[in-house]
């Protein structure tokens, strides 16, 4: 309970509630603000202090971008939060939105104060009904109580946060493909730069946050910005919810200080189902570098010591796989993942991303050639770097780490056409 900052209503029984949200200190710090008695350059030095690391994939410190906002700009700027959460792995956003709605939506508030924006947008991942409901509730608790709207309080801020419903498609979770399915047009992602900071929603200065970020802000600001560096290690502020899933006994949301070992996080989800051993791990979402189970047993779990090692902490889904796992199989079911939600606008990804996917399953269907791995790391450093965004990095990183760390498995498979696995199929049958 000490380490719980998004997760923090989650001993109530209607975490979602105004009431539950304000019994933990809920809205003392928009309340503050409300008063007069905090600037927006105290927040963000405290942002700054507390060494909030964007929460989405990429780890960009939170205080420096929202300092990037030219906030006494004349006209409107905006504030988004990224609630599409569509990396395969990952499942944080959708359990604060379902435990916690008040908490993102203060951290939303607090973000238009210092950005100097009137109008907050949420988007949601197209299938989270019962989130969407639940801060949509919480929209109206809030409004209701006075909480948002026009000159709040008679405070002269103006500040209000809407909803918005996307329609399922992952790429939408890259920030300006998100602004520009907000807009109404076609979820594709935009050149960079202009960044959102100057140019985002409706071409106007834009913040966008992961759910995780803006929910953690509240709490930071309320406890002080030494306080929530101190839950993490430096470089490495605070806590992070890691969502543990694959082949362990208890999976789910684990919510833990940043520089926990990758033992304890391991321990907190039962560890490896049937006291199997590790083989692999993705540790921060599927298009994070596969690490094998030893490399990763020896890490901390933080952005520098997975950075290190060779892959990301990206979104902090972390998928353990053990021994019985095949990582042709799985590489494939990741490849028709990234197939299907390639958005098609750059080449390198439209095709590099089917051609991946349809020489996998020529090798799954024992129809493989030996030249086919060289050709698969080749179509995948083609890839790299030439996108518009990182889309195309992301299934280039998987499938390159998994050539290189089990470059024997998908041998074998070509040679053999079926599994090198030991006794896959006995193990399975076991399950
Ligand atoms: C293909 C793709 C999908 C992404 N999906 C998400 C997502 O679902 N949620 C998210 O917060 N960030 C996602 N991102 C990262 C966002 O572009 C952006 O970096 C993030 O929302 C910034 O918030 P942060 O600074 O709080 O991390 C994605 C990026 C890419 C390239």
């Amino acid at each position: 309970m000490a380490n719980d900052v998004c997760f923090r209503t989650r001993h109530l029984t209607t975490p979602w509630s105004l009431e539950s949200y304000e019994s933990v200190g809920g809205y003392f710090v928009w309340r503050k603000i409300l008063k007069g008695e905090l600037t927006p350059e105290q927040i963000i030095e405290t942002l700054k202090l507390s060494n909030l690391r964007g929460r989405g994939g990429a780890g960009f410190p939170t205080g420096m971008k929202w300092s990037f906002v030219p906030r006494n700009l004349p006209g409107d700027k905006y504030v988004v939060c990224n609630s599409d959460e569509g990396e395969p792995g990952t499942c944080k956003d959708r359990d604060i939105m379902l435990y916690n709605p008040h908490q993102l939506v203060e951290g939303m508030l607090i973000g238009c104060f210092v950005m100097n924006a009137q109008r907050a947008y949420n988007y949601i991942r197209g299938e989270f009904r019962l989130p969407f409901h639940r801060v949509e509730n919480a929209l109206q608790e809030a409004k209701a109580a006075g909480l948002m709207g026009h000159n709040i309080q008679g405070s002269g801020i103006t500040a209000e946060v809407f909803n918005h419903l996307g329609a399922g498609a992952y790429i939408c979770g890259e920030e300006t493909a998100l602004l520009n399915s907000l807009e109404g047009k076609k979820g594709q992602p935009r050149f960079k730069p202009p960044f959102p900071a100057f140019s985002g929603l409706y071409s106007k200065p834009t913040n966008v946050n992961n759910t995780e970020t803006y929910a953690s802000v509240p709490v930071i600001l309320q406890h002080g910005g030494e306080w929530f560096l101190n839950l993490g290690i430096p470089n490495n502020g605070g806590t992070k919810i890691f969502c543990v899933s694959g082949d362990v006994e208890k999976p789910g949301n684990f919510e833990i200080g940043l520089g926990t070992s990758f033992k304890d996080l391991l321990a907190m989800a039962g560890g490896v189902r049937g006291n199997r051993k590790i083989k692999a791990v993705i540790p921060g979402g599927s298009s994070a570098k596969i690490l094998t189970g030893d490399e990763m047993l020896a890490l901390t779990m933080d952005y520098d010591a997975i950075g290190k090692a060779g892959s990301m902490l990206g979104s902090g889904a972390v998928i353990v796989l053990d021994e019985t796992r095949d990582m042709v199989e799985v590489l494939s079911r990741l490849l028709d993942f990234y197939d299907e939600e390639s958005c098609g606008q750059c080449t390198p990804c439209r095709e590099g991303s089917g051609w991946l996917a349809r020489t996998l399953r020529r090798i799954l269907n024992g129809q493989g050639e030996m030249a086919d791995i060289d050709r698969m790391l080749k179509i995948a450093n083609q890839v790299e770097g030439r996108t518009i965004c990182v889309f195309g990095e992301a299934f280039a990183w998987p499938t390159q780490s998994y050539v290189a760390k089990f470059r024997g498995e998908f041998e074998h498979w070509i040679a053999h056409q079926r599994s090198g696995v030991v006794n896959l199929d006995s193990i399975r049958e076991n399950i």
